[in-house]
């Protein structure tokens, strides 16, 4: 009885959030100049592939299955001669992925995207997140949409203190630097963390860099986010960036550029995932490899066990062509300081890590990929914080996390104004 009536309330608050929605969106178009409206059908066309089948995902997005040849990347004229690879010809040695039991020892799910629940994408295509008018609407403008506004590699090894607090981003990491990387793997922590405002984000990633941090710095990031303004919602993303001249001209997330050349028919880059840790409750996480290719000189890209997910063609790069010189794992969220404080975004699960596993967002098994295509534990780490009294981070290492660091925070606090 009592589901019933609950049933038919939700039944009726549905009809009305879609007649206020249908409401809110006319009024939107008529609020949209006609210059800009064309602009963003024309940058539909341009990033919406024509797809083999379309699937309805319970979230809210649309994931179109593009045939593999028809993907973003073979927009542009250097892809012209591509030919796609459909397996790296090396994985890492030593390459011994966790599954998602953690130290609970609870028999986990394993990672998986809503969109499943209602297909698949046949073989020979890949899925692709749809990019709706709405969501192109909320750029700033045309071209900033799908890439990073500022430049926000936090450089731990920046002289200069005014620099590092500039972007109003705000990271918490552990990282290494000195030798050459050809790879990195970790297994984080995934959460939901709330998000103050909507041009802010949260983001937990690996990034490997290529070259100083002057403008032709280069980086391939890849990570679980948060970020209503790219995706109109709070969900927890799986999201892949790279750029080559410290964000400036090339580069953008997911597959809203030409760059990345997916071969993965079952994960589709910017969808959600799940299921999410829970404070003091069960935790999950996810695994991610990125390695390079010592044959093609590929940068490739796999995530847990079983997907592959493709990879950033070497010429793509300049100092990345030959090797990483720097990793850094960890969060990074934006303070956009509303209304003059610091941001309440949250890092992680949101608190800090002094309160360890169950309540704290952790990396696992961080290691790296040295010049004999070994993955290794990387030794002489670093750990880096714009301010811990806001996002703090804390190495440990041992048993069979390897190396590993707690990370995160509330943001605004009374030691955080
Ligand atoms: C593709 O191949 C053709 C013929 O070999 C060559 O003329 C052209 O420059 C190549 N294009 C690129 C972008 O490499
Ligand atoms: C995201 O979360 C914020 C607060 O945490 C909320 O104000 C906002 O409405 C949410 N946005 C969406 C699209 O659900
Ligand atoms: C960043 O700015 C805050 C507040 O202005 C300051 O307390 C902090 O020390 C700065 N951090 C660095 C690394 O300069």
């Amino acid at each position: 009885m009592a589901a019933d009536v609950s049933s038919r309330r939700w039944v009726v608050w549905l009809l009305l959030t879609m007649a206020i929605c249908l409401s809110c969106a006319e009024a939107g178009r008529g609020q949209v100049p006609a210059k800009r409206r064309l602009e963003v059908q024309r940058q539909l066309r341009r990033l919406n592939k024509r797809a083999v089948r379309s699937i309805k995902s319970p979230d809210g997005d649309i994931i179109d299955c593009v045939h593999i040849s028809h993907q973003p990347a073979f927009d542009h004229p250097s892809f012209k001669n591509h030919t796609i690879q459909m397996r790296p010809a090396f994985h890492p040695e030593g390459l011994q992925f966790g599954d998602s039991k953690v130290a609970s020892q609870k028999r986990t799910p394993p990672l998986s995207q809503p969109w499943h629940q209602h297909g698949r994408c046949p073989k020979n295509t890949i899925p692709i997140r749809r990019t709706r008018r709405k969501d192109a609407l909320r750029a700033s403008s045309i071209s900033k949409y799908g890439r990073k506004k500022h430049k926000s590699i936090p450089n731990p090894l920046s002289v200069d203190p005014d620099l590092l607090n500039e972007s109003g981003h705000q990271h918490a990491i552990s990282y290494v630097d000195g030798d050459t990387y050809y790879g990195a793997k970790a297994t984080i922590n995934v959460w939901e963390p709330k998000i103050q405002q909507a041009n802010e984000f949260s983001l937990s990633q690996l990034w490997i860099l290529g070259g100083s941090f002057g403008e032709d710095l280069n980086s391939i990031e890849a990570g679980w986010q948060v970020s209503p303004d790219l995706y109109g919602d709070n969900n927890t993303r799986l999201f892949t960036y790279w750029t080559s001249d410290s964000y400036q001209a090339t580069g953008c997330y997911n597959l809203l550029c030409s760059g990345f050349i997916q071969i993965s028919s079952e994960i589709a880059m910017g969808a959600t995932i799940y299921p999410i840790s829970r404070y003091g409750g069960s935790q999950y996480d996810i695994s991610i490899l990125v390695w390079k290719d010592p044959r093609e000189g590929h940068w490739w890209m796999q995530f847990g066990n079983d997907y592959v997910l493709g990879y950033w063609p070497s010429f793509l790069f300049s100092y990345l062509a030959d090797s990483a010189s720097m990793i850094e794992w960890g969060g990074e969220v934006v303070n956009s300081e509303p209304d003059g404080e610091h941001t309440s975004t949250a890092m992680g699960s949101g608190h800090f890590p002094g309160e360890g596993f169950g309540k704290a967002s952790y990396f696992r098994n961080i290691q790296i990929v040295d010049d004999s295509n070994k993955l290794r534990t990387p030794t002489g780490v670093g750990t880096f914080t714009e301010r811990s009294s806001c996002y703090d981070v804390r190495i440990g290492d041992g048993g069979q996390w390897g190396h590993y660091f707690y990370y995160g925070g509330p943001g605004r606090n009374s030691n955080c104004p």
